[in-house]
């Protein structure tokens, strides 16, 4: 299986090369081993690392009396954040316009609706002038934020 993994990602034109990268994820031999353990410890939703880990983000972030939940993917993430910060129906959300489709699917899911903000050439990260206009544009509405795209080539 692993093997299979490993041909696949050689032929994988995102990585090889012949595409134009957004970003290469690094995945060394110790995510590689690390995931393999957890595979085999047969937990394959709630094993100890995800406890581990838990504490582990606990005390990285120095909160012990605040509460970490670890979800399956980072759409999941976006989605429990959002409703953690009280976003609804009727809300709408600034979100940079070249962004994870997980962030707007996320945002959607709350009920909430995407307003898509520009990025910046340099950074691709939002440009925050813009969305300080997209705030003055609506100065009576509700908006929340999203910080999470934060790519660099
Ligand atoms: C900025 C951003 N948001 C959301 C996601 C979605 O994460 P997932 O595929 O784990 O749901 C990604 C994944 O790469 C991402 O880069």
């Amino acid at each position: 299986m692993l093997r299979n993994a490993q041909t696949e990602t050689k032929s994988n034109p995102a990585l090889t090369g012949d595409a134009i990268p957004v970003f290469k994820p690094l995945i060394q031999q110790q995510e590689l081993d690390a995931a393999v353990e957890a595979l085999e410890m047969g937990w394959l939703g709630m094993g100890s690392y995800v406890g581990r880990f838990e504490e582990g983000i606990k005390s990285y972030l120095e909160a012990p009396d605040r509460y970490v939940a670890a979800v399956s993917t980072g759409h999941a993430a976006l989605h429990l954040g959002l409703l953690v910060a009280g976003v609804g129906p009727g809300d709408e959300v600034i979100t940079p316009s070249f962004n994870n489709i997980a962030d707007f699917q996320a945002i959607l899911a709350t009920g909430a609706s995407p307003v898509f903000c520009d990025i910046r050439d340099d950074s691709l990260c939002i440009d925050v002038a813009a969305a300080e206009k997209l705030l003055r544009r609506a100065p009576k509405r509700s908006f929340r934020w999203t910080t999470t795209a934060s790519w660099r080539p």
